[in-house]
């Protein structure tokens, strides 16, 4: 069980509602806002608002990956987890699992079924339940494949079933004519109906063995229609972020519980059906929770994370395994003198990224269908490690990856908490090390996070770049299972995130976490996007990403009320940035009163500014209001024109509102 609430954390979650205080301290200091559009404080990079993508939640197997059986491979904790054997018939009919061990070392487990073809029999079959149901859509193909062989005597075929939760049949095919040798078979057939709860059947025919394994279906509208593909309502909700990367695996994922379990990317990559399937950390994780089908498959893995990172257009960033487990859980760590199988990956892992079609992880990546480099450049050791054990380990990566790929950057870790003890021996030692980008965590209540609209203000601008890694805020406490991603959290984040545009030149890189939740799937909330097996919709924290993220400019000008920052004065928190490539202004203006502020805005430092500008604004009177799958838009953004005056444009800033202003300079 992960024990986060730890004291710097209580402390956090001890200051009370800000926005009940705030609306009070509201004094009008002054109705003017500058901007001085021609002083560049800082470059935004073009990573700075990204993606954290781990499985968790059904994030990956039973949601973004499409695949729609569950223990495809019969290599979960039991065989038949995920799966019934329908019409079991004593005698005539048999289906035992054959495990081979060694001699098939990846995916060790294969059914072995023997039938009869007695006509007063109904057909002996295995029904897959899917992931919480398999969601399937009227008119889609779907394409169904098995690998099978003759097992030993007779002639079976399969029947294969799609069936409804209220037991129609709705998509057929038949498959048959399997040799002695080991083959993968594939079939399609269209769905006659839209279901949420679908299951497959596969029915046995003939007299006869037969051996099946890796039994899957997928629908063919996958993104990009690639086969072994990914949910495309899922992967557009992320390219309409504009993410400038993407964080993979995750997480404590990893780390592994323990470092058995850890997340080895190696065998993630190759032929699918050689990626042996491994329990997913976060099956057990929160007794409130349970989830003990959740196993990671790896059908998404490190070719496919690259391919969707260069899919939306976001630099790949992959955090690898640094010898450490999990340090909530087991915290197992690897002999300082046995650290080279992990450095190895990661030395490996740059060549299988970027290297020629000739080098030996250059040459999978090419025979997997993308010879082209997929241009890694940053790259994490460890998750969320602390103490002495973390900077050891990393020390040894950072020799052995500095020497060899300098251009590489690395990301390093600050511990799970954004300050206390830990956090503070991190940065220290990381700063003396020359460290490059540090990973720092922060889930605490949405009061934090005004708080800290100035929290890097006051970093040292020469030090080590900003990674804010994962962050959310939770409405009640940190992976309470009643957080909500309520209007509250929301728009505490977007105060934030000016304070992390306005340190552009400190925070290079920012993400929410966790990014998916399966409605019935999850273990952690908050969570960014959510989803059932046929429906998605974006939380109000989503909006606020796509917000930054398709109005990230390219550098950071002064925006000031009474000649300072906007931080929480007025109940008001803002940044500004130039578009040097539009030419553009773009404002962002955060009202956390739930009163409506009215503000001039003087523009100085341009020569003209265009009669007509943008504004989209993201509200709601109701700070608990949340998005649901029923009213998914319920608080998403609106757009609208602002009329500006020679330099001047007059704003009405709504109740407890995000805003956002486009002017073209
Ligand atoms: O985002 C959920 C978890 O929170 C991540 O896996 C971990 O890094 C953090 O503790």
């Amino acid at each position: 069980m992960i024990t986060r609430i730890r004291k710097p954390l209580l402390l956090i979650l001890a200051a009370t509602s800000f926005f009940a205080t705030s609306y009070k301290s509201i004094a009008q200091s002054s109705n003017v806002i500058t901007v001085k559009a021609n002083e560049i404080k800082a470059e935004i990079q073009p990573t700075m608002w990204g993606i954290f993508f781990e499985d968790i939640n059904f994030g990956a197997d039973g949601g973004l990956y499409s695949e729609l059986v569950k223990n495809r491979s019969f290599e979960f904790f039991t065989p038949l987890m995920g799966w019934k054997v329908l019409n079991r018939q004593r005698d005539s009919a048999k289906i035992i699992f054959v495990n081979v061990g060694s001699k098939s070392p990846y995916n060790t487990r294969y059914a072995h079924v023997t039938v009869d073809d007695n006509p007063a029999r109904k057909l002996v079959g295995l029904s897959n339940e899917g992931y919480r149901g398999m969601g399937v859509k009227k008119d889609v193909q779907y394409n169904f494949s098995v690998f099978a062989r003759n097992g030993g005597e007779g002639n079976v075929s399969l029947q294969i079933e799609l069936v409804s939760a209220k037991g129609a049949t709705i998509g057929t095919a038949t498959l048959g004519g399997f040799t002695d040798k080991w083959e993968k078979h594939s079939v399609s057939f269209t769905s006659s109906a839209t279901d949420e709860r679908a299951q497959l059947n596969v029915m046995f025919k003939g007299k006869g063995k037969v051996d099946v394994d890796m039994i899957s279906l997928f629908p063919q509208d996958t993104w990009k229609n690639r086969q072994n593909g990914l949910r495309s309502d899922l992967v557009q909700k992320l390219a309409d972020m504009k993410p400038g990367f993407l964080r993979f695996p995750g997480g404590c994922i990893v780390e592994g519980r323990e470092l058995e379990t850890r997340f080895q990317w190696k065998k993630t990559v190759g032929p699918v059906e050689n990626r042996t399937p491994v329990v997913n950390r976060w099956n057990t994780e929160f007794k409130h929770r349970l989830t003990t089908d959740y196993f990671q498959t790896f059908g998404l893995g490190f070719f496919e994370y690259f391919q969707l990172a260069e899919d939306i257009g976001a630099e790949p960033l992959p955090i690898l395994n640094c010898g450490m487990a999990c340090q909530f859980n087991s915290g197992e760590v690897a002999p300082l003198d046995q650290l080279d199988a992990y450095i190895k990956d990661a030395v490996d892992l740059i060549e299988f990224a970027n290297g020629p079609v000739d080098s030996a992880w250059g040459k999978v990546r090419a025979e997997m269908g993308h010879p082209a480099p997929f241009n890694l450049k940053i790259l994490g050791i460890g998750n969320e490690q602390w103490d002495e054990q973390y900077i050891e380990r990393y020390k040894e990566f950072v020799k052995v990856l500095k020497a060899k790929y300098p251009e590489i950057k690395l990301v390093s870790a600050a511990g799970p908490f954004p300050d206390g003890a830990a956090f503070n021996y991190a940065w220290k030692e990381l700063k003396a090390l020359n460290a490059e980008i540090i990973d720092e965590h922060y889930y605490a209540n949405p009061a934090w996070f005004l708080k800290n609209a100035k929290r890097y203000d006051n970093y040292d601008r020469k030090g080590p770049k900003v990674f804010a890694g994962e962050y959310a805020a939770q409405s009640v406490a940190i992976a309470s299972p009643d957080n909500q991603n309520n209007w509250r959290c929301a728009l505490a984040e977007a105060a934030f995130m000016t304070g992390l545009e306005r340190n552009a030149d400190v925070v290079h890189l920012a993400s929410y976490a966790p990014l998916f939740a399966h409605v019935e799937g999850w273990q952690w909330t908050p969570d960014l996007i959510w989803f059932d097996n046929l429906r998605s919709y974006g939380t109000p924290n989503y909006y606020v990403q796509k917000m930054y993220g398709t109005n990230k400019g390219t550098s950071v000008v002064p925006i000031t009320m009474n000649k300072e920052v906007m931080a929480g004065t007025d109940s008001l928190y803002a940044s500004a940035c130039i578009d040097k490539t539009t030419n553009e202004l773009i404002l962002k203006l955060v009202n956390t009163s739930g009163k409506s502020q009215s503000k001039s805005v003087v523009v100085d430092g341009v020569k003209r500014l265009d009669a007509v500008g943008k504004m989209t604004v993201l509200q709601s009177n109701d700070l608990n209001k949340v998005n649901s799958l029923d009213e998914p838009m319920a608080i998403s953004p609106k757009d609208s024109q602002v009329a500006v005056k020679g330099k001047k444009l007059n704003l009405s800033l709504a109740p407890y509102s995000f805003n956002v202003v486009r002017i073209k300079m």
